[in-house]
């Protein structure tokens, strides 16, 4: 019989063989192994054997495994902290330039300084910023009231006083000889409209073409003359170009060629490549006198029209650091019909040497940057709506231009009353005569033959406005020189004739439907026009803005008169409450002519008061404030990324 033995209990005791016997310093292991022989028992061999060799090995293999871990940890650590440290710079620079938008104005997946850890969130973060941006972009300018004052808070504030220089073809005055006399005269220009006050509230220079008779005797011995001249508040600097270089920069290539170009008017661009040459040198021209006026190696240079492409990036070579400003007043025509243009690789380029290139619609930012895209090997970010070529960055954005507000008070001062009264009776009309208006240059792409046709067709379908009705068309003379140009005005001048001639021959005294008047007249004058209209027709075939329409609004401070304005026109896209029409269509243009002449007053107020409104907000001062803002955000951006990169050199040094 085995002894009586006490157990482990995780061994479990065997009878017959094997026990494990537990004992102070360890395990014992007892075999009892019964001997016998001839059958009979004669005892048992008991082995036993000392087991806490075991348990010390079980100890010593913890131990070893206990350091291997802890080593295999620490190296990891150690390993973790090299890498951490290593990439840390780039993340953080990465970080640094997303956030302050400049990872974002590059493609993230092409950003050569966006880790490739970044570049998933990049996309993300652009959008977010953006819509961030956006919304404080609204929320800010929406609390700024656009004053020639807050203008000038921008530019001492914002740009530090920096030094604004306005470049344009066309001269704000042009002084003119007549006998003894020297005339000051305001050109019938859009850009000039646009512009003036801004230059006025910003001081600074403006240089242009002196194309004035007088112009040359009355500038000092730099070429300027200080304007307006009846408050001078800034310079005008005059350039001078000869009768070769005016034909072929400005009657050639920019009137002959880049204004049909961008019109899609179905006039044909002519290009010559003697154009283009004088083209070049005036640009050139233009762009050294920019450089002589600067006196600083960054000033903000606001460049004005298709007259000047190649000046931003003339300027951008001698002045790289310059906040270079292009607005370009025409449409942008598709990327196909731009090919057309022999020079276009030149013209891009030019117009890239821009730090901000702006448009008047979106449709216009989006056909330039396919244009880009097509024609160039740059770098687009339609996300941001940026172009990089050569390492420097345009971006591309929408400023819908518009007009001083409040209008100038001398120009409503004459009561809607009298403006009727006075316009009526110098035209020979009957007191209650119900009038339409025109103001354009005389320039086929404004469709004034189309809007002659519209008023023949309202009168064959309503014959009731003959002799009750006339359009008075105020058309100043304008590049004359061209081919175009004239024929266009002997159609007009025929057609208007012979609407007048069908529908008053054999009507004793019947008022003339079309009043034609192909001359220059000063702004009160116009003004004085529009407040004694009943309606104004707007049916340019292609226009950038057309400021026309903004005008006639803030002249009906008596919230009176109806817009009929061309859906293609920049205005149409804000002014919603105009009657919108495609000049194409005579008979719908007829019909806008007879709805706005049954227009119930209350209905003209109500539309009156909502365009006014908008033309309230978005004023002129907004147009260039929002550019000086954006301006001055790139420059702040470039100071940053300037002072961040000296930091990485003396870090890496
Ligand atoms: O608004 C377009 C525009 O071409 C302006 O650039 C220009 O000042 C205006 O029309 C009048 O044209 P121009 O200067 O040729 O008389």
């Amino acid at each position: 019989m085995p002894p009586e033995i006490q157990c482990n209990n995780l061994e479990r005791f065997n009878r017959s063989t094997n026990h494990l016997l537990p004992q102070a310093q360890g395990l014992l292991h007892v075999t009892v192994k019964p001997l016998t022989s001839a059958n009979a028992p004669e005892g048992q061999l008991v082995l036993v054997q000392d087991m806490s060799f075991v348990e010390r090995r079980s100890e010593e293999t913890r131990r070893y495994l206990f350091y291997f871990f802890a080593g295999l940890a620490v190296v990891i650590s150690l390993l973790t902290v090299v890498i951490a440290q290593l990439s840390w710079r780039g993340w953080v620079q990465g970080m640094r330039a997303l956030m302050r938008g400049e990872g974002l104005l590059r493609r993230p997946d092409t950003s050569p300084k966006a880790p490739p850890e970044l570049r998933p969130i990049a996309r993300d973060l652009q959008k977010l910023v953006q819509e961030l941006e956006l919304e404080v972009r609204s929320r800010d300018e929406s609390q700024i009231s656009w004053t020639p004052d807050s203008l000038r808070a921008i530019l001492h504030g914002e740009l530090r006083g920096e030094n604004v220089i306005v470049v344009s073809n066309r001269e704000p005055y042009i002084h003119e000889r007549r006998g003894e006399q020297i005339e000051v005269q305001r050109p019938a220009s859009g850009l000039v409209t646009a512009l003036e006050p801004i230059m006025r509230a910003c001081s600074g220079t403006w240089i242009a073409h002196g194309g004035g008779s007088a112009d040359r005797e009355v500038v000092d011995a730099q070429d300027r003359v200080r304007v307006p001249p009846d408050k001078p508040s800034y310079n005008l600097r005059r350039i001078w170009l000869s009768a070769e270089e005016e034909a072929g920069y400005y009657y050639g290539f920019a009137n002959e060629g880049l204004w049909p170009l961008c019109h899609n008017a179905h006039v044909r661009p002519t290009f010559r490549s003697a154009d283009w040459k004088h083209y070049v040198a005036v640009n050139r021209k233009f762009a050294k006198a920019v450089v002589d006026e600067a006196g600083t190696p960054a000033p903000i240079v606001l460049i004005q029209d298709y007259h000047l492409a190649l000046v931003p990036r003339m300027i951008r070579e001698e002045l790289p650091e310059a906040t270079i400003i292009t607005f370009w007043h025409i449409p942008w025509p598709n990327q196909e019909s731009f090919s057309i243009c022999p020079w276009r690789e030149e013209i891009l380029a030019g117009l890239l040497g821009s730090s901000i290139l702006g448009f008047h619609t979106q449709t216009h930012c989006n056909n330039f940057v396919d244009t880009v895209d097509r024609l160039l090997e740059a770098r687009v970010d339609r996300d941001a709506f940026t172009v990089s070529l050569g390492g420097e960055l345009t971006a591309v954005h929408r400023y819908p231009i518009s007009i001083t507000w409040p209008p100038d008070p001398d120009l409503l001062e004459k009561p809607v009353s009298v403006c009727r009264a006075e316009v009526r009776q110098t035209n020979g009309l009957p007191k209650d005569h119900l009038l339409g208006i025109g103001v354009d240059r005389l320039d086929y792409t404004k469709g004034i033959l189309e809007r002659f046709h519209a008023v023949e067709r309202l009168l064959e379908l309503q014959p009731e406005w003959i002799g009750r009705f006339s359009f008075i068309q105020i058309a100043a003379p304008s590049r004359s020189k061209i081919d175009e140009y004239q024929s266009y005005e002997a159609q007009v001048r025929a057609l208007a004739q012979a609407i007048n001639e069908r529908f008053t021959a054999g009507r004793q005294g019947v008022p003339a439907p079309i009043l034609l008047k192909i001359e220059y007249h000063a702004t009160e004058s116009v003004y004085a026009h529009y407040r004694a209209a009943d309606l104004c027709f707007v049916s340019s075939l292609h226009d950038g803005m057309n400021l026309v329409a903004k005008e006639f609004i803030a002249a009906h401070d008596d919230e009176r008169g109806v817009l009929i304005l061309s859906q293609f026109t920049g205005a149409a896209s804000e002014l919603a409450e105009a009657l919108i029409v495609n000049p194409y269509d005579m008979d719908q243009c007829a019909a806008a002519l007879h709805l706005a002449l049954t227009m119930p007053e209350s209905e003209q107020r109500d539309r009156m008061r909502l365009m006014r409104a908008l033309v309230r907000e978005f004023n002129i001062y907004r147009w260039a404030g929002r550019m000086l803002l954006d301006a001055a955000g790139m420059r702040r951006r470039r100071v940053l990324k300037r002072s961040e990169s000296t930091r990485d050199e003396v870090s890496e040094g």
